[in-house]
């Protein structure tokens, strides 16, 4: 194990030693959100002269994480498309290069066929979910946590009023809100209900952990869709990760187009208007019908919409390091759209795209 930040020198001399290979590094570099760093690179056997291109991931305990996560879901989830890894340390991994784009680039593009392949990015995780239940397993141990953290996310946001005046979340969290016209009463109690929810569901499965679209490649040759970034895998509640595959562009892609915030002192009015790309729309569409099963069985109305608020909540706070920040009130707003779900007990009926 290395301490503090590690250099590509160090990971290049470890992997060395640990397997007698050599270990180059591009300048090429792939940008994540997580911290970690992922490189090009090439990796050459000492006793034949190919070279192989791989891509190696460095950071503090990811090669302990990525490989541990692998071996766990393997063994529950043989089929589950996983890239292998090639060699690791505690602190690196070096995977195979994948020629191909990701999920959410081709989503993103508009490219014909990303319609079918995010519809079956979102099966494939539905199956891990499904070959891995786990009855009376307490899954929410921890989540309660996150839930603190989130609403003091929340709370400490700010939005800029009609007077571009910029007013605390928490200032203004025990008024009633009424969002792109519907009411849906005070903040805090919105919060509130939404963390006995979630408290209250309680299936367990094991997830792949970070459901975001960029984590599958499709495969140039083999037309494949293979998961990437499992470092997080995790028994789970289902629909946590059901928020996150349906909501994934929302969080990283709206668009905005003006909103009005208006606040008296009772009462707090949101409008926004936000502008989805069809093809976009087209994609989660079909991962929602792909998902519809799953939703039937795993889920009821009251508990997906908590977490579907829950995850955009969430993802408020990465869009300021994303240089987003513009998207705040939409993102808050879309949140909200869910807030009239929350009472209801229904299966796997409503709409959440
Ligand atoms: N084996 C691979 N082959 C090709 N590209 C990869 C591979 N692994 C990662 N990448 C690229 O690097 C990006 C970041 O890798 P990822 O493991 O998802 O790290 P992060 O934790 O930063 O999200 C991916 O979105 C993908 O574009
Ligand atoms: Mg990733």
């Amino acid at each position: 194990m290395i301490e503090g930040k590690i250099t590509p020198t160090q990971v290049a001399t470890l992997a060395a030693q640990d397997h007698r290979v050599g270990l180059s590094f591009n300048n090429k570099l792939y940008g994540g959100v997580s911290g970690d760093v992922v490189h090009e690179g090439y990796l050459q056997h000492s006793l034949s002269h190919d070279r192989q291109k791989v891509v190696i991931k460095v950071g503090p305990g990811v090669g302990n994480r990525e490989v541990t996560a692998a071996r766990r879901i393997h063994a529950q989830a043989p089929s589950f498309p996983l890239i292998q890894d090639l060699l690791s340390g505690y602190d690196y991994v070096v995977y195979p290069y994948l020629s191909g784009d990701t999920i959410d680039q081709r989503v993103r593009a508009g490219v014909p066929e990303s319609t079918e392949e995010f519809s079956i990015f979102a099966r494939l995780h539905a199956q891990l979910w499904e070959q891995t239940q786990k009855d009376g397993i307490s899954v929410l141990d921890g989540y309660p946590k996150k839930l603190e953290q989130t609403k003091e996310i929340l709370y400490k946001l700010a939005l800029k009023d009609n007077d571009g005046k910029e007013i605390p979340v928490a200032d203004i969290a025990h008024r009633d809100w009424r969002v792109n016209g519907r009411s849906i009463g005070r903040l805090e109690d919105v919060i509130d209900t939404t963390s006995a929810n979630i408290r209250k569901s309680g299936m367990g499965v094991l997830t792949h952990g970070d459901e975001g679209a960029g984590n599958a490649i499709k495969e140039k040759n083999s037309g494949d869709i293979i998961f990437i970034d499992h470092g997080s895998a995790g028994v789970r509640a289902p629909e946590e990760a059901i928020a996150k595959i349906l909501l994934w562009f929302d969080a990283t892609n709206v668009n905005g187009r003006g909103y009005s915030l208006n606040l008296n002192p009772k009462g707090v009015e949101l409008q926004t208007k936000e502008q989805t790309k069809p093809h976009i729309h087209r994609s989660v569409a079909a991962a929602q019908t792909a998902l519809q099963p799953y939703l039937k069985d795993l889920s009821s109305d009251s508990a997906i919409s908590s977490y579907m608020m829950v995850y955009l909540w969430r993802e408020l706070h990465w869009l300021e390091r994303r240089g987003r920040q513009d998207a705040m009130p939409y993102l808050l707003a879309k949140s909200l759209s869910f807030a009239p779900e929350l009472q209801t007990s229904g299966r796997g009926r409503s709409s959440y795209i």
